[in-house]
């Protein structure tokens, strides 16, 4: 009988994880061509890809996102996107302390007369959020507030690919379709249109999916397409709905290193440096770990010697 009633509740198990996995079905993210730099025992982030990566930052995201967790002068730490080893303290950093200073911040301490006053902000500060508080962040979004990006790509499954295979891609803009329905315009995503590369969703997803005001489609988006989908319901669209628009179209930004800035390129850059913000100590890390597991090597080998040397005159 308790046999029989383990057996029930694993088989309800299996079946619950078998429904929530079909629900949250979205494409399986994908690295940029070529890989990422900084994955493997000894890879390392690409400084000048951290660094346009971070102006992508600057100039896209964070009029949404906050960086809580970082600092400006975290910029310019060993392994960071502008550190320069003539400055070992990154608060001497001439190129930190101006890009702290084009952000206004207001002050976390009050002035003379007991007032909080906007001024730039210096290496020591945090990094500026775009809003005051996450309810500020709600309204000004429909409702869903944009996560604080400091620790994004540890907190998604997929990392940084999930980052680049979200921003880069949204369906192309000819994937469209708008139909009057009831006297009001629907907006619809034309699946057939969608291209990409590989996943489930080119085989059979070929209808219309219905777009609901303020809410955007992306195959990597965890969610269920099927409420909004028209076509056959057992091969709904991957992926789910999300308040974001897309944000990177070819040129977005113009990068300072004279970069092609197309849409992978920006999504790849920004991406990079998200993983930087993540695991800023990577770097230290891996060098670090390398030179420990060397000693490690090397202590092995003594210890066996010196062992067979002290017992070799016991029997055993
Ligand atoms: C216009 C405001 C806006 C801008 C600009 C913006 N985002 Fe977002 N972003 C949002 C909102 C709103 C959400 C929450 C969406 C939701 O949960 O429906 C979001 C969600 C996200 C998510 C989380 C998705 C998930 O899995 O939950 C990531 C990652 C992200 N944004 C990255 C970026 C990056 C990188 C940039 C810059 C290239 C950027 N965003 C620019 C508004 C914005």
């Amino acid at each position: 009988m308790k046999a029989f009633r383990i057996f029930t509740a694993g088989l309800a198990g299996l079946v619950l994880a078998a429904s929530a996995h079909a629900a949250g079905d979205a494409k399986h993210p994908h690295a940029p061509e070529g890989g990422w730099p900084f994955e493997g025992v000894t890879g390392q982030f690409d400084q000048a890809s951290l660094q346009r990566g971070y102006q992508v930052y600057k100039e896209v995201c964070s009029s949404c996102h906050s960086m809580k967790l970082m600092s400006y002068r975290n910029l310019g730490e060993p392994g960071g996107p502008f550190y320069d080893p003539e400055y070992p303290n990154p608060n001497d950093n001439p190129y930190v302390k101006a890009l702290a200073a084009q952000n206004e911040i207001l002050s976390p301490t009050p002035n003379d007369i007991g007032e909080f006053d906007y001024r730039p902000a210096t290496p020591a500060d945090r990094f500026r959020s775009p809003y005051p508080n996450v309810n500020a962040a709600r309204a000004a979004n429909n409702g869903a507030a944009p996560p604080d990006l400091s620790v994004i790509t540890k907190a998604r499954h997929g990392g940084a690919s999930y980052v680049y295979s979200l921003l880069s891609g949204y369906p192309a803009p000819d994937a469209f379709v708008e139909r009057e329905v009831d006297g009001e315009t629907v907006t619809y995503v034309d699946m057939s249109k969608l291209g990409g590369h590989g996943g489930h969703g080119e085989e059979h997803a070929e209808g219309l999916l219905r777009l609901n005001p303020g809410q955007y489609y992306n195959p990597y988006m965890a969610g269920d397409t099927t409420p909004n989908y028209l076509g056959d319901p057992r091969h709904n669209p991957p992926g789910g709905f999300l308040a974001m628009p897309p944000q990177l179209i070819e040129g977005r930004v113009e990068y300072t290193d004279g970069t092609p800035a197309t849409v992978e390129q920006m999504a790849h850059d920004v991406a990079q440096f998200l993983a930087w913000a993540g695991e800023p100590k990577q770097t230290k890390r891996k060098s670090l770990g390398l030179a420990v597991m060397v000693y490690l090597g090397l202590l092995t080998i003594l210890l066996w010697f010196s062992y067979k040397r002290i017992w070799r005159n016991v029997e055993h």
